[in-house]
């Protein structure tokens, strides 16, 4: 194919059926058309925001499908900003590089996992030998509804002790996007049929609130975090990130707290608050839930996915009474892992785990601000991720795509965001390893270009 910017035809062209989610699924459908010729090398991409507007995806599917398509040698990010096809059929395989990527290719500084090299492996598998050797053969049966009785006893005193939280009732979920799930499906039976959500936000959340039904409407945020004065009239359920907001990492003020909980109470609705990593606060000690401030308001969600892993897919909720009977309490994660989970929690070997993971994050944390010298850096005090503010004229994708091209993985502030505002970026340092620090902030700089920085 020619120059394909001017194809208007992407969603003919392009197979997107099959399993798996919609970035997978447009990788897989971009790749198949390059294999079989009908993209010719050189051909050029239409830039991720055209695409995703012609596909009514997120720019943010589009950008992924992208960043695996270059990594995997199929496309280049060309100097300047499109995306061209680098593949022959004729050359049978992905070109060659065109210079070879940098010896510590394969650096991943998007936000989304903790530090997957200090799972706690000793301790968990003494905590699952635990209970393979002590649980009664009752606990080999089905998972109870709603989770095992004894995990929600001792994620609730966890929730009470170390996150402020007023619960009596915890549920067992898979994590926080499946708990929320639950809690949008619980809405919508009630016949709430719009939800307010953070702007910019994890537009994953989005996606599951519209599957369930909902209308999901974006409220802004600044530096005191939701702007409660603009959540529309009408709507009675708000999403927030009050600890620490993502992707911007404010923390909802005091005002702001007290406003919303007002909000709540005025139109008798409901606040579902995201707690996926509120233990990571470095300056000082983390702020508590809203839900401890109101239980009867708040639905609170937390998962181990920044804590421990994503890979062992336990969560939980708390709403308020009024809901208990609306949220569904099944399906549960496996009974097994729910007491090996418990049996860590009560050993006191979470505790242990983040008081290391903390201290580990804050000299990770400190080093990467360090290393990116001057550049304009936000949101650093908490959590795994900080922002880094573009000049304004900057093009974030491209830096994105300039970045893969040296094999170094960063996203777009604007994947977050229903509507694109100011460039930026989004780094996720969690999974990041000590050593690659230096090289990932040269990387990144070389990326932006001295001209492109706010500095
Ligand atoms: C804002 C936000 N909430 C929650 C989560 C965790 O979701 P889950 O528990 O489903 O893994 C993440 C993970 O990246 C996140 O970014």
């Amino acid at each position: 194919m020619r120059d394909s910017q001017t194809n208007p035809a992407w969603d003919v062209l392009l197979d997107l059926s099959g399993p798996g989610p919609r970035h997978e699924r447009l990788t897989r459908a971009l790749r198949a058309v390059i294999r079989d010729g009908t993209l010719g090398e050189s051909a050029t991409l239409p830039p991720s925001r055209a695409l995703a507007v012609d596909l009514g995806f997120s720019r943010w599917v589009v950008t992924q499908a992208y960043e695996q398509l270059i990594a995997e040698g199929y496309l280049a990010a060309r100097t300047g900003s499109s995306t061209v096809v680098r593949w022959s059929a004729a050359g049978a395989g992905p070109a060659k590089p065109d210079r070879p990527m940098n010896a510590q290719a394969g650096i991943d500084l998007a936000p989304g996992l903790p530090d997957l090299r200090h799972f706690p492996r000793e301790r968990w598998a003494d905590a699952v030998r635990e209970v393979l050797a002590n649980a009664p053969h009752g606990e080999f049966g089905y998972p109870i509804p709603g989770g095992h009785p004894r995990l929600r006893a001792v994620l609730a005193d966890y929730l009470r002790r170390c996150r402020g939280a007023v619960v009596d009732d915890v549920r067992i979920a898979f994590g926080v996007t499946d708990a929320f799930g639950r809690v949008c499906r619980a809405l919508h039976s009630a016949g709430i049929t719009r939800v307010a959500a953070e702007e910019p936000g994890w537009l994953k959340l989005r996606e599951v609130a519209t599957r369930a039904g909902l209308d999901v409407v974006g409220v802004p945020v600044d530096q005191d975090g939701l702007r409660v004065d603009e959540i529309p009239s009408g709507v009675r359920a708000v999403l927030v990130t009050p600890a620490h907001q993502f992707p911007t990492g404010t923390v909802l003020s005091p005002a702001r707290r007290a406003g919303l909980l007002g909000w709540a109470r005025d139109v008798d609705g409901l606040i579902i608050e995201d707690d996926y990593d509120a233990e990571f606060r470095y300056d000082r000690r983390p702020v508590g839930t809203v839900q401890g401030m109101d239980p009867a308001r708040v639905a609170l969600l937390g998962s181990v996915s920044k804590t421990l892993s994503p890979a062992l897919g336990l969560g939980w909720y708390a709403v308020p009474p009024q809901w208990t009977d609306l949220v569904e309490p099944t399906p549960s994660p496996p009974a097994l892992d729910q007491l090996a989970f418990a049996t860590f929690l009560e050993r006191g070997a979470y505790a242990r785990h983040l008081r290391a993971a903390r201290r580990r994050y804050r000299a990770r944390r400190d080093a990467l601000v360090t290393a990116l010298g001057p550049l304009p850096l936000s949101g650093v005090a908490a959590g795994l991720h900080l922002v880094l503010d573009l000049r304004e004229d900057a093009e974030a994708a491209a830096v994105v795509r300039r970045a893969a091209a040296r094999g170094l993985r960063v996203s777009d502030l604007d994947d977050y965001r229903a509507t694109p505002s100011g460039p930026g970026l989004v780094l996720g340092y969690g999974n990041l390893a000590d050593g690659s620090v230096g090289t990932a902030a040269r990387l990144l700089r070389e990326a932006i270009g001295e001209e492109a920085s706010r500095t």
